[in-house]
């Protein structure tokens, strides 16, 4: 193979072989042949003997044979024939190389005689060699930024032919981005170059492949090809880019600090350091947004900085920036659009914003008291905020509007029982869990005067002494009123009514505020025995209202009247005859008091000469009880014709007062019954009646009233003893009536209606037994507690 080199061998060859071909002609037999090379064994050349001039006969005998300078085998002559042919292969650039002319030099030499010719044998070039590149594939490497029409000059292929078979011509593989141009060297043919038709982009097509072939002139023609892989390098030509414009994003409020919001992935087409990337929040994202959030610069992660609050801001608009490091550098944009989830982390909160209080007690149902409102700052679900009441109060809620709600009355009141109440509101939220609040409302409930002053019981029983000291205070009533102030405020008056020829205010008063209840004058129990009468209690509401209780003030017997005698006969005669035992006279007397104070008793006071005359004892007694005077022995002789008695009458009060009568008695032999005779009373008190009759049923109804007395008593005693021990008053202790009425025990006084009646319309007369305690003096009765019994019932009743 025949390898051309450019050098200028082959040009002075040429120009030798020019020279020297006029040299050869002339000394030679003028015998050319041609021949093209690489021809095959036997190929004709020419009739060498013929054209020299010799005989095919002779050939053999003179020798003839041919001398080629170190190349004798490549052609041959047929010494039959005389014909030269191809003996072995010529290769006409193994013999001249890149030279245009090419021969062989052939002596032929004939012996007898020894003859030598000539022979020129021109060998012909063929297309045998292709067009040949030095490597297989050639490299190119062109930054992507490169101008149109850029060259990029290749290395062409070389052809070891000569002439039109080394004659190239190139053809690039068909692309879009590069066309062929060739530049006509001197002497050296042409040389293919690269033209940029179509801008490159490495992120397209960052290498490719073309084929580069070239083609020789000769017939047939002759190709070789040579690959070119172009290399795009990269510039800097893309920016980094997001692969959405807008993120949108959800981020529940109050999440911790370095919560990823999100992680941004921008690309870069480019590479190496062009496709390094720094991401950053754009300059127009404000300093509020940026305190909350944190962006890394490298990785694109977006986290969470500050605290995130749903009710400050619920979305966020964060532009980023993303720079890549090339020179210059490209940057790319995005928008993260967080929206932030509600959490239930705000109460809600409530509002009393108007009250109308205090409440009267009689306000109707459906009053409004007060307006509240409710308020949650957080939304949807969490700051749906409803609204109740505590339990057992008389108000309820009405929502007027989306969280306003009045407070209204929603049953009675009444201040009396329930003066105000602690009214809790409390809000919750629908969020889970639900917060609350709570609101107070204390609501105070004002009075009305709906309530009379009231006394504790309708009827109070008092007992006052008579003979008071005028203005005794006797009794304190009093009525509540449960209403307050001016409506509590309690004042107290009589009801007035007349007391026989009287007004009642002239027997007492009541003290208006105190309710003190004072006997103006003195009472006597012989005139007054019950006081009864009415106290009308008023508060000083608008309009006021009043109540009335009823007072029973029972007049207690003093001891202040003595006993005093009924007229009787002055003198009785008494037959001198009459045995023992007789009944001769009568003392009678009456006691204006009662009980004790009237009962008396009757005792014979001896005369000082009767005693003094020797102490015998008269012939009369008087009965201690009765009054009867009755003998006590048989009358005799010496029993003086006229007997003087002095009776001592005396009752049972502390102290007893007594009086004294005289009777007179005349003995008689016989005849008519005497009488006898008794003569004014010398004692105390007690004023002379003549009123006979009188007397006589004045005795009889005392007696009555005595038997019925006791009788009463032993029914009481009975009762008493019945009762458990202790219980009974010390009366019920002794077991007997008469010692119920021994002045020993107490005192007692026992009152019927017989004198004037104070009450009138009060149905039928009562009577009444008073026990009092007998370690008290009685003169404290009327102040103290006493114990009282109905004899129509055994209820008992506190008193003042
Ligand atoms: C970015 O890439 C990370 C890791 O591959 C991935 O977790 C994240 O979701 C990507 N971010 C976006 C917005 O696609
Ligand atoms: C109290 O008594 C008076 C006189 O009887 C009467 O006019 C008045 O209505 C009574 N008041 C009440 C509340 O009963």
């Amino acid at each position: 193979m025949f390898i051309y080199r450019p050098s200028d061998h082959s040009a002075w060859c040429l120009l030798l072989s020019l020279l020297l071909l006029p040299v050869w002609e002339a000394g030679s037999g003028q015998v050319r042949y041609s021949v093209p090379e690489e021809a095959k064994h036997g190929t004709f050349v020419g009739r060498i003997a013929q054209d020299l001039g010799l005989e095919l006969a002779e050939l053999v005998p003179r020798l003839f044979r041919l001398a080629s300078k170190g190349r004798g085998d490549l052609l041959e002559v047929n010494l039959q024939n005389g014909i030269l042919f191809v003996n072995s292969r010529i290769d006409r650039e193994e013999l001249c190389g890149r030279s245009a002319e090419c021969s062989l030099h052939l002596e032929v030499i004939v012996d007898r005689p020894l003859q030598v010719f000539h022979v020129e044998v021109e060998v012909r070039d063929i297309n045998d060699n292709a067009p040949v590149f030095s490597v297989s594939e050639q490299k190119l490497s062109i930054p992507e930024s490169r101008l149109l029409d850029s060259r990029f000059p290749l290395e062409g292929a070389a052809d070891a032919d000569v002439g039109e078979n080394a004659m190239l011509a190139y053809r690039l593989s068909p692309n879009e981005f590069f066309i062929l141009d060739t530049i006509n060297k001197k002497d050296k043919g042409k040389f293919p170059v690269l033209v940029l038709r179509k801008l490159l982009d490495r992120e397209e097509n960052p290498q490719f492949q073309l084929l580069l072939t070239a083609t020789d002139g000769g017939k047939p023609e002759l190709t070789g090809s040579v690959t070119l892989l172009v290399v795009v390098l990269d510039a800097n030509d893309n920016a980094p880019v997001f692969d959405r414009s807008v993120y949108e994003v959800k981020v529940r409020e109050n999440s911790a600090n370095q919560t990823l919001v999100i992680w941004l992935n921008a690309s870069d087409a480019d590479e190496g350091t062009n496709k390094e990337m720094i991401y950053s929040f754009s300059s127009l994202v404000a300093p509020s947004v940026r305190r909350k959030f944190l962006m890394d610069n490298t990785t694109g992660e977006i986290t969470v900085n500050d605290l995130i609050d749903f009710e400050d801001s619920n979305t966020y608009e964060i532009r980023v920036d993303v720079t890549d490091k090339g020179s210059p550098p490209m940057v790319g944009h995005c928008t993260v659009l967080v929206e932030i989830l509600d959490e239930n982390d705000n109460s809600p909160q409530v509002f009393v914003t108007s009250l109308a209080l205090p409440v009267p007690e009689d306000a109707q149902v459906g009053t409004v008291i007060a307006l509240i409102s409710v308020s949650d700052r957080d939304s949807g679900a969490n700051g749906q905020v409803t609204c109740s009441l505590s339990p057992h109060v008389p108000f309820r809620l009405v929502s007027t509007f989306k969280n306003y709600y009045s407070l209204v009355l929603d049953s009675a009141l009444d201040r009396e029982s329930v003066p105000s109440y602690g009214v809790v509101v409390t809000a919750r939220d629908g969020g889970s869990p639900p917060l609350s609040a709570t609101a107070s409302v204390w609501v105070e409930v004002a009075d009305v005067n709906d309530n009379a002053p009231a006394f504790a019981q309708p009827e109070h029983t008092v007992f006052v002494r008579e003979n008071n000291a005028p203005g005794r205070h006797i009794c304190t009533l009093s009525a509540r009123d449960p209403d307050a102030q001016e409506n509590a405020r309690v004042s107290y008056s009589l009801v007035e009514r007349r007391v026989g020829e009287r007004a009642l205010s002239s027997y007492v008063s009541v003290h208006a505020e105190s309710g003190r209840v004072f006997a103006l004058q003195p009472l006597d129990h012989e005139e007054l025995e019950l006081l009864q009468f009415q106290v009308s209690a008023r508060d000083a509401g608008v309009p006021p209202l009043g109540s009335n209780v009823t007072l029973q003030v029972f007049v207690l017997d003093e001891n202040d009247n003595a006993p005093a005698l009924l007229p009787g006969g002055a003198g009785e005669l008494v037959p001198r005859s009459l045995g023992a035992g007789h009944v001769v006279a009568k003392v009678r007397a009456v006691d204006a008091d009662s009980g004790y104070n009237a009962w008396l008793s009757y005792e014979l006071l001896q005369p000082a000469a009767a005693a003094a005359a020797g102490g015998a004892r008269g012939p009369f007694r008087v009965g201690l009880y009765t009054g009867e005077i009755s003998t006590t022995r048989a009358l005799d002789e010496a029993d003086a014709p006229r007997q003087r008695l002095l009776v001592l009458v005396k009752d049972h009060g502390e102290p007893a007062l007594t009086a004294t009568a005289t009777v007179l008695l005349s003995l008689v032999e016989s005849g008519l019954a005497p009488r006898a005779s008794s003569r004014a009373p010398e004692g105390a008190a007690g004023a002379p009646t003549a009123l006979l009759d009188v007397n006589v049923y004045l005795i009889v109804a005392i007696c009555a009233v005595s038997s019925l007395l006791v009788l009463t008593l032993l029914l009481y005693v009975a009762l008493r003893c019945a009762a458990p021990p202790g219980e009974g008053a010390g009366a019920g202790a002794a077991g007997k009536p008469a010692l119920v009425c021994a002045s020993a025990v107490g005192s007692w006084s026992c009152s019927q209606q017989r004198r004037q009646r104070v009450c009138s319309g009060e149905g039928p007369p009562k009577t009444d037994l008073m026990a009092f305690s007998p370690s008290l003096p009685p003169s404290s009765v009327p102040d103290m507690e006493v114990e009282q019994q109905s004899v129509g019932g055994d209820q008992y009743r506190k008193v003042c």
